[in-house]
């Protein structure tokens, strides 16, 4: 099983910007507990950063011809906004879960809406770095049953 997570702009400045917010964990301390987490889960786990929309696009269309099972997308800011991503992740049918590390629904009201969120399967918010393992388990989870069923 094959799982790609991406996480868009500033992710990458996990553990300096808005600790407060974000946590003091970096994006290397993230990919080592998703790593951790894939191990566990016996799974084949991707991940990509990019502060680029349209290489947030690339790698989303790349997933479909890597036949990808499923995609943890955290799109940053581009969630508020990014109608050229939610596009991109409309295209893809395997199971997709948003990421938001903070809060967004008590936050200032920009954040609240996401236009990716309705083309995913389901949103973790407001857990922390935690809500990225959860998503690893909840896809996994998906992906599974989906089997089963067909
Ligand atoms: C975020 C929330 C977004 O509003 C913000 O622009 C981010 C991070 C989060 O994980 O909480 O960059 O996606």
């Amino acid at each position: 099983m094959r799982v790609l997570v991406i996480n868009g702009p500033n992710l990458n400045f996990l553990g300096i910007r808005e600790k407060g917010i974000y946590g003091s964990l970096d994006y290397s301390d993230l990919l080592q507990l998703l790593e951790k987490r894939a191990e566990e889960r016996k799974i084949t786990l991707e991940t990509f950063q990019s502060n680029c929309e349209g290489e947030i696009i690339d790698r989303i269309q790349k997933a479909y011809y890597d036949s990808v099972d499923g995609i943890i997308i955290n799109p940053g800011a581009y969630t508020h906004y990014s109608y050229a991503i939610r596009d991109a992740l409309a295209s893809l049918a395997v199971p997709k879960i948003e990421v938001h590390i903070s809060n967004v629904h008590g936050r200032e009201e920009f954040r609240q809406a996401s236009v990716t969120a309705p083309v995913c399967t389901g949103q973790i918010v407001g857990l922390g770095l935690q809500g990225y393992l959860l998503a690893v388990d909840a896809v996994v989870g998906i992906i599974e049953e989906n089997r089963k069923e067909s």
